[in-house]
């Protein structure tokens, strides 16, 4: 997962992606101080790639009034502080912007309000493929697209593309799944039209792909552009796995660089079989038939399950949203307890207290503080081995730790997973953060080790007294 990957002029320094997340939390489309913390914090917390959430081209494709856009130059400049935040204080993660339109599942309540519920007042009007609401009774008839409607949707697109380049971002997404507006042209559950842009699979991908020829025209050519579409509707007529191979292969011809493949949310009476990276088939089928990049995501949670897909082929990126909810630093806590300290993965500059920090992380000895353990426990007992030889730790000239200190970023044939085991009294300095705990800490092994030495001494007089020259042992 320290592996980096090329899309592009673009290489990510790992495997990781941030997935994107509607945060529901913007006024007027501007993202603000909470998108800032958001993105910046798993930013620093060591993912290759933080993705956007989705970030809409018009006030009537927005999903909810807390959605962001990308549709006023004040919109734009308020992303550029969240991407010149991430490209300056985590130089080396990628910033990505996840562009999309509602369609027939916007003016809905804020997600914790009721989700995909209409608003209570305010609404606006949506649109879509065709004239299908969302929840019969529930959600408004979507207004069903004319050639008008569809070339000022496209327009936006292009807008909106536009400004993420000024804004900075470093990858730009399309999204094409969850029955938002590009999706519901792709799903026949969803598009019943009967002009040029229905029917057949290609009729109903002619207007996603022609928003994605539009976008990359002006799409710095350098940076690479995905897209996320629903490989399955989980329902009865939908979208297949099957279909989505050539949804794929469609896209890809037009020079996506990859797929983000995630399922669902199309219709509401879905039957989704959910389990441990229960949407990673359709991507392994997708990567393994046409040999295009894929993003695998949906219940990958462990550093575990990210490596398994990579090294099986399944996948090239790993996209994870709630673990990083649950934990930002998500990444670097996956590097500790692999033992990794290389490039794929480096802690920002302010978290480096102490040399080698995801050793810090672990309580494992670091050779800065082991120094001045060994400094501490030199004296009295002349002769005595280093601690590192009495901790059992060996030093390996390119091995896990250089003499420098720093790691080399190779896992230098430790099992993933299986990391060393805390030197006891190194952890004991390492943990203590500040001058006095440290302190203290010394004293404590310094203490520790003279007690040792008494215990040593006594059980070897017990010894002599038992084995005396001349005795012999009976059978
Ligand atoms: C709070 C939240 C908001 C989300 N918003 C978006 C979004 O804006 N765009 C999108 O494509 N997916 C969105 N998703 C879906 C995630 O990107 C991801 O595909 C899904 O949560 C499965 O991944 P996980 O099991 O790692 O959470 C959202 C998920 C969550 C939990």
């Amino acid at each position: 997962m320290f592996t980096p990957f090329r899309l592009r002029g673009l290489t990510l320094r790992n495997r990781v992606v941030v997935s994107p997340m509607d945060m529901y939390s913007a006024l007027d489309g501007v993202p603000g101080d909470f998108h800032l913390v958001h993105l910046g914090a798993r930013a620093l917390g060591g993912a290759g790639l933080v993705m956007t959430e989705m970030v809409c081209v018009s006030p009537q494709g927005r999903i909810t009034p807390g959605c962001t856009g990308l549709y006023t130059p004040g919109q734009a400049a308020a992303w550029r502080r969240i991407t010149d935040f991430v490209h300056r204080q985590s130089p080396g993660t990628a910033v990505g912007v996840q562009l999309g339109h509602s369609g027939r599942k916007g003016s809905t309540r804020l997600m914790w309000e009721g989700i995909d519920q209409p608003l209570e007042d305010g609404n606006w009007p949506v649109s879509a493929a065709s004239p299908l609401p969302y929840r019969a009774g529930v959600n408004q008839v979507p207004r069903e697209l004319d050639a008008d409607g569809l070339a000022v949707i496209r327009e936006q697109f292009v807008s909106a593309a536009l400004r993420a380049a000024e804004a900075g971002f470093d990858l730009l997404e399309l999204h094409c799944a969850h029955g938002y507006l590009l999706s519901g042209f792709l799903s026949p559950l969803t598009n019943r039209r009967t002009d040029a842009y229905g029917g057949s699979l290609s009729g109903r991908l002619r207007f996603p792909l022609e928003v994605f020829d539009a976008v990359r025209a002006v799409w710095p050519d350098d940076r690479p552009m995905t897209v996320r579409i629903s490989a399955t509707d989980w329902a009865d007529g939908g979208t297949t796995g099957e279909d989505a191979v050539e949804i794929a292969r469609a896209f890809a011809a037009h020079g996506a660089d990859a797929i983000d493949v995630s399922t669902g949310q199309v219709v509401p009476d879905e039957a989704p079989e959910y389990g441990r990276s229960y949407q990673t088939p359709y991507a392994d089928r997708i990567r393994n038939t046409l040999g295009v990049p894929v993003v695998a995501v949906g219940a990958i949670s462990s550093w575990d399950d990210v490596n398994s897909l990579l090294l099986a082929g399944r996948a090239d990126l790993c996209a994870l949203a709630r673990p990083h909810l649950y934990d930002p630093h998500w990444t670097l806590h996956a590097a500790a307890e692999q033992g990794y300290t290389g490039p794929g993965a480096p802690w920002p500059l302010p978290y480096r207290a102490q040399p080698d920090p995801a050793d810090r992380a672990h309580g494992r000895a670091e050779p800065e503080a082991e120094r001045d353990l060994n400094r501490v426990c030199r004296k009295p007992a002349a002769g005595r081995p280093r601690i590192s030889a009495r901790l059992g730790r060996r030093r390996q000239p390119c091995g896990g730790q250089r003499g420098d200190g720093r790691g080399t970023g190779q896992m230098h044939g430790r099992q993933p997973g299986r990391a060393r085991r805390p030197a006891r009294p190194a952890a004991l300095l390492a943990l203590a953060q500040d001058a006095p705990a440290q302190e203290a800490a010394r004293s404590t092994a310094a203490r520790l080790t003279m007690l040792t030495g008494i215990f040593n001494v006594l059980w070897a007089v017990v010894v002599l007294m038992i084995v005396r020259p001349g005795s012999t042992t009976s059978a």
